[in-house]
């Protein structure tokens, strides 16, 4: 999750037996050493070890500078971190290759090798992701979920079947993202037949998300209907070059309002900038998911990986009941 899952979210939720990303979309790649050296320290790791965390990268970010995506890549790799996402960029195949370019040169240890994680929307996308570039980690983004996605795209309960339908018994694995928050949600996704889930929302109010006191608030007070999908923030803080199509949900306030209601963007922008800065809820950014409205509390990473996974065993125990009677 750019600007929000640093190295210690990341450390803390692999430590708790889960699988944690750093979002490196906007980073530098001096911030994405510094938030992987934190993760290391955090995981009592030496400098020689692998890294038991991922890293996140905004494919247009790296398509928009190609050497410096390089870099920035780079960082990761040295790093040997386990796994790398990308997503929301038109040419991710050629970063896929350069990935495993990395690893073939500089000969990583027989067995291991960087997984690739890929997020799709669509079949037509999944399909591209499992034949052309034959990723280890499929990741199916549902409309419900938090931050950036495209627009149309359908929610998870028919994504996935749909995705499911066109994937090969041999097929990567593949994972449900979006407006998931308890362990009730992950259980009802395995039963529809994922490998596994992703949880965005649910981990931006943990004490160790990079939100502030306040964006966590808003969280812990909203509802999901207060979430809408929008571009407005984008227009609001420049960040204009996502592929076509694609928008985000985030929590609504005066900023959307504004610029739905065709305030011009030069004050737009004035607002949201003094709002950011002064932390002020009613006009800045709060990316969030459908599933805010059951997120109650500021935990710690592994407290919220540990009650989902009770909750979760919960559910699928209740589930194996009715397969009995
Ligand atoms: C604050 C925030 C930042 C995000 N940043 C990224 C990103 O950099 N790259 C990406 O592929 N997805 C990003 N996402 C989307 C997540 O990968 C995931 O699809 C989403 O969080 C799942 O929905 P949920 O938030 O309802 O759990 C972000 C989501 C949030 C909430």
């Amino acid at each position: 999750m750019a600007g929000a899952s640093g190295g210690a979210l990341a450390a803390q939720t692999s430590a708790a037996g889960a699988f944690g990303f750093v979002g490196a979309g906007y980073m530098t790649p001096s911030r994405i050493q510094d938030e992987l050296s934190l993760a290391r320290a955090q995981l009592l790791l030496s400098d020689e070890d692998p890294l038991p965390i991922g890293v996140g990268y905004l494919a247009w970010q790296l398509e928009k500078d190609p050497p410096s995506g390089v870099d920035l890549l780079d960082v990761s790799l040295s790093n040997r971190v386990q796994a790398i996402w990308l997503a929301f960029g038109n040419s991710i195949g050629r970063w896929i290759e350069y990935i495993r370019s990395y690893d073939a040169r500089s000969g990583r240890e027989r067995g291991r090798k960087t997984l690739i994680f890929v997020q799709v929307s669509s079949v037509k996308e999944a399909l591209i992701a499992i034949q052309d570039w034959k990723v280890d980690v499929l990741v199916a983004q549902g409309s419900e979920s938090g931050g950036h996605g495209y627009s149309a795209t359908l929610p998870l309960l028919t994504l996935v079947p749909s995705i499911l339908a066109v994937l090969p018994r041999d097929g990567p694995p593949l994972l449900a993202a979006g407006g998931l928050s308890t362990g009730g949600h992950v259980a009802a996704l395995l039963v529809l037949g994922v490998s596994g889930v992703v949880l965005g929302t649910r981990f931006l109010v943990t004490e160790e998300s990079c939100y502030n006191e306040v964006q966590k608030k808003v969280l812990v007070m909203a509802s999901g209907n207060d979430t809408v999908r929008t571009t407005a923030f984008d227009r609001a803080r420049g960040t204009l070059d996502w592929p076509e199509g694609v928008d985000g949900r985030a929590i609504y306030n005066k900023t959307v309002a504004d610029v739905d209601g065709g305030v011009d963007i030069k004050t737009v922008r004035e607002n949201f900038n003094k709002a950011t800065q002064d932390r002020d809820p009613d006009r800045m950014l709060v990316w969030a998911g459908t599933g805010v409205d059951l997120v109650t509390e500021i935990q710690t990473a592994q407290d919220v990986v540990r009650e989902i996974v009770a909750d979760m065993m919960k559910h699928l125990s209740f589930v194996s009941t009715l397969i009995a009677t």
